[in-house]
């Protein structure tokens, strides 16, 4: 190799080396991220477990916690599993929605809706710790 070319090359890694640690640094996080990340989910949860408590707005006034106390009898863990009422394997959403539409007598929220999101996270969070069991009946 002539000595210009191995200094290209040694330009070329410096070049990669560099590329590649701000990739590193772009993941990088601290406590004060971690605690902010932490607060912003525990807010969406109590806005879930709000949602959960009648925050819907349905007419009928029935509220998820008449029928699942404490997120009871929801099994997030057993997701996606079948489910007969809709003849498919569903995902929690999905089974959300249909509790929505029958005893709620609501529309149904799109899956990304933020407060489908945040009855998701509340009820997730209500079961944490239990062990994931998905296709369980
Ligand atoms: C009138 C009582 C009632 C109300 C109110 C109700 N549900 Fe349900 N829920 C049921 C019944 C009955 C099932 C069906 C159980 C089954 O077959 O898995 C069910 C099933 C579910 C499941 C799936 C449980 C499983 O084992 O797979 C979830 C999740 C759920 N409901 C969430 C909600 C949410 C969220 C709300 C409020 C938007 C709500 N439910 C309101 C009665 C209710």
């Amino acid at each position: 190799m002539t000595g210009t070319n191995i200094t290209t090359a040694r330009l070329l890694l410096a070049g990669a080396a560099l590329f590649f640690s701000t990739l590193l640094q772009a993941d990088d996080f601290n406590q004060a991220d971690l605690d902010r990340w932490q607060a912003e989910y525990m807010s969406v949860v109590a806005e879930g477990e709000r949602v959960f408590h009648g925050g819907l707005g349905n007419d009928n006034t029935v509220s998820c916690d008449q029928c699942h106390p404490n997120a009871s009898n929801t099994h997030p863990e057993t997701y996606p599993k079948f489910q007969q009422q809709l003849g498919k394997v569903s995902e929690l959403w999905e089974m959300i929605n249909w509790c929505i539409m029958n005893p709620l007598e609501a529309d149904p929220l799109a899956a990304d809706d933020p407060r489908m999101i945040a009855i998701q996270a509340y009820i997730n969070h209500e079961r944490r710790g239990v062990k994931l069991a998905p296709g369980k009946h």
